[in-house]
């Protein structure tokens, strides 16, 4: 078993993968990129990364190099070399690589490279374990809807959040508009209905958010896709975040204000064991 890497329909050994050096999402950060979970070597809603990744390099104007069955089938067949029944793929497409130059180059194809890496399915006890969060503002530009590789202010305050011990920050705009985490999806319980920002050029259009607000609808459990502020985060009864690696993940507290037990709450509670749900159904086990 080994982690493999595809560049370009070439599958090498990760370790040992090379890209160029003037590729361009690695000089200029000219790439969209999607991270796909797979539990008993089925990937999770590829389809909806697919569609995502298809959005994002659709708005950096990138082509992608080639067709959705053709990354699909290429996504499987790294699965399967690789011998790991449990892990994440990593997908990455560029403007290629080129003369370093702010101007798009006009003769260059764009380029993909995929790896996948192991990543175990979270035990019931790491599931369950709530989560420390601190509040941040949000440093990052107005196009968080795509997709791309330049994630520097989510790192730095990521970094900040981890060195004050925190697993993840709460990110805010002006006037204390909550937005997402710096690698997640945020949710919280006011006044008895579970809100979420709306799916704006200010968040990431998670996928795992998806899943949750789709289960919520299933389950006629009340939501409302509107932001809410700092403020009103004061009165949550409960707050748990998403995405990929981290599925649904309860809060415990957040800067200096503790969540009331018992934890998770009813609500994430019940959005924890659908997700697992639908992992178990999307890959008919
Ligand atoms: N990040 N918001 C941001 C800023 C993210 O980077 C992510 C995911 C999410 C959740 O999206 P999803 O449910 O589709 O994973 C929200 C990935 C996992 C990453 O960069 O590693």
């Amino acid at each position: 078993m080994q982690n493999l890497a595809w560049i370009d329909g070439t599958i090498v050994e990760l370790s040992s993968a090379k890209i160029s050096l003037e590729d361009r999402a690695y000089l200029l950060g000219d790439g969209v990129y999607e991270v796909v979970r797979y539990y008993d070597r089925c990937l999770f809603y590829l389809d909806a990364h697919l569609d995502r990744l298809q959005n994002s390099a659709r708005a950096i104007r990138l082509l992608l190099p080639y067709k959705r069955e053709v990354i699909a089938a290429a996504a499987s067949d790294l699965i399967e070399k690789s011998g790991f029944a449990n892990g994440y793929l990593y997908l990455q497409a560029t403007r290629g690589s080129a003369k370093r130059d702010h101007l798009f180059p006009e003769d260059t194809e764009s380029s993909m490279t995929m790896y996948v890496r192991e990543m175990l399915p979270l035990t019931p006890m790491e599931q369950v374990k709530p989560i420390h969060l601190v509040t941040l503002p949000d440093e990052r530009w107005l196009n968080c809807h795509i997709k791309t590789v330049n994630l520097l202010p989510n790192l730095l305050a990521r970094q900040k959040a981890f060195e004050s011990g925190a697993a993840e920050a709460v990110l805010y705009r002006p006037g204390g508009i909550v937005t997402e985490g710096t690698r997640s999806n945020i949710f919280a319980v006011i006044d008895g209905v579970v809100r979420t920002h709306p799916t704006t050029n200010l968040i990431l259009p998670g996928i795992s958010r998806r899943i949750v607000l789709d289960i919520m609808a299933e389950k006629t459990i009340a939501f409302r896709e509107e932001a809410f502020t700092l403020e009103e985060l004061q009165k949550a009864t409960e707050v748990w975040v998403t995405s990929t690696n981290m599925e649904v993940n309860p809060v415990r507290s957040i800067d200096s204000l503790v969540l009331p037990v018992p934890l998770p709450g009813p609500v994430c509670l019940i959005l924890m064991q659908e997700f697992r749900s639908r992992i178990a159904a999307s890959c008919n086990r």
